[in-house]
């Protein structure tokens, strides 16, 4: 504990800051098992090491900080250190650095937690390496097996397991170890990634439910041939398939008042002049309930289907994951929005993806704290909050912890 100060969030913020930034965007380049997501880990051991934290490591590089203290299971805290592709600062490590600005408040005020109170970090929770998101919550609380993720590949053909050896791992089978036995509960601080709490004129606001999502993707195949010398009329054109399931995919959502991107596109052999031989494109799809969900997907594939009949080319859809809606324990969300010193926290739906959904369907009540994006931009280098509203995050988490932890 000795020089950590409850004020150093500040300090803790920019020693992060630099990390896998890059000059051309000023986004973040944090890809899992990569040089600035290890860059982090080695950041978050030295840590907790600084603050005599007793540091639990998992097989696939999940890590938990304990405050030992008391008995029972832990209340843990924390968030994630990847990012997204050029992605923003706060996603993640604003969760992880306030959890240990929370930890440093507490114990300068002389705290004593009748429970353990543990500050994670989960690897993977973009799914923007191995297409899988949360897949360190996932393998920890057994959601997914070892068997069915070590086979997944990035998009230079890296195995996992061969990520995981080359950072330097000894890859073994991580067992499932997180449930409600460990984790009394579990909270997660997060940039919010919209401009509800902007419009409500809050800081800070409490999250009630996230709204199911998955990633599909399709592949299309079809006739490789000249661009200039194959006529129009001759054309089994992958592309033209793609982009009109790209326009279903909008005037659906739209129509529907839910949410379909394809933000991820390749093509087949890519060349200019060219007719290209393949497109494959994911599609990121989110709607307020399972069945919605279910209904946009499929109208979707079916409008591709289509047209994939009417240009003469062949369409495959793979789900490759999907997240069935969450609703965040209600009595811990009341606990912490209502039980507060200052006023009532809103309390949010978010349509983002988060490690607290994860542990909250596999059994672990959890709640997540949202703090002010002024842009209300995420997965973006535009992401943002004010040191200011970061601050009072911190203050609210580590109010939520201390009445947890009593
Ligand atoms: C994760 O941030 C997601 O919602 O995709
Ligand atoms: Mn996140
Ligand atoms: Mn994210």
């Amino acid at each position: 504990m000795e020089g950590i100060l409850p004020d150093h969030f500040e300090d803790l913020w920019r020693e992060l800051e630099p990390v896998g930034r890059v000059t051309s965007s000023g986004g973040y380049f944090r890809q899992p098992f990569g040089a600035a997501e290890r860059e982090l880990d080695a950041w978050f051991v030295e840590q907790a090491a600084a603050r005599g934290l007793r540091l639990e490591t998992d097989a696939f590089g999940n890590r938990v900080a304990w405050w030992d203290s008391g008995s029972g299971p832990g209340v843990v805290t924390g968030s994630h250190l990847d990012s997204v592709l050029d992605g923003g600062a706060y996603d993640g490590p604003l969760g992880v650095a306030s959890a240990l600005a929370a930890v440093d408040a507490l114990r300068s005020r002389g705290f004593v937690p009748a429970r353990p109170i543990g500050v994670s970090v989960f690897v993977e929770e973009e799914g923007s390496r191995f297409g899988l998101a949360c897949l360190g919550s996932r393998l920890a609380s057994g959601a997914t097996t070892w068997g069915d993720a070590r086979a997944l590949r990035d998009r230079h053909g890296v195995r996992l397991d061969e990520a995981m050896a080359s950072a330097g791992f000894e890859v073994e089978d991580p067992q499932p170890w997180l449930g409600s036995d460990t984790f009394s509960c579990f909270v997660e601080l997060h940039v919010e990634q919209g401009r509800d709490l902007v419009d409500r004129g809050e800081a800070v606001g409490v999250a009630s439910r996230i709204w199911p999502h998955g990633r599909y993707r399709f592949d299309i195949s079809g006739q490789p041939n000249h661009a200039g010398t194959t006529r129009m009329e001759d054309r089994h054109d992958p592309m033209l398939t793609y982009a009109m399931t790209a326009l279903a995919a909008n005037k659906q959502a739209r129509v529907a008042g839910q949410r379909a991107t394809f933000g991820r596109v390749e093509t087949a052999p890519n060349s200019t002049n060219s007719v290209p031989s393949g497109v494959t494109a994911w599609l990121d799809a989110r709607c307020e309930t399972d069945e919605a969900l279910a209904s946009l997907v499929d109208e979707i594939t079916r409008q591709a289907r289509d047209r994939a009949a009417r240009d003469g080319t062949t369409l495959t859809m793979t789900p490759e994951s999907v997240s069935g809606a969450v609703a965040f324990d209600v009595d811990l969300a009341r606990r912490i929005a209502a039980d507060h010193e200052t006023g009532a926290w809103p309390v949010l739906p978010t349509q983002a993806g988060h490690d607290a959904g994860i542990l909250s369907a596999q059994g672990v009540p959890s709640a997540m704290l949202f703090v002010r994006n002024p842009t209300g931009v995420s997965h973006s280098p535009a992401e943002h909050a004010e040191m200011p509203d970061c601050l009072a995050g911190v203050d609210a988490l580590a109010e939520t912890l201390e009445r947890l932890a009593s």
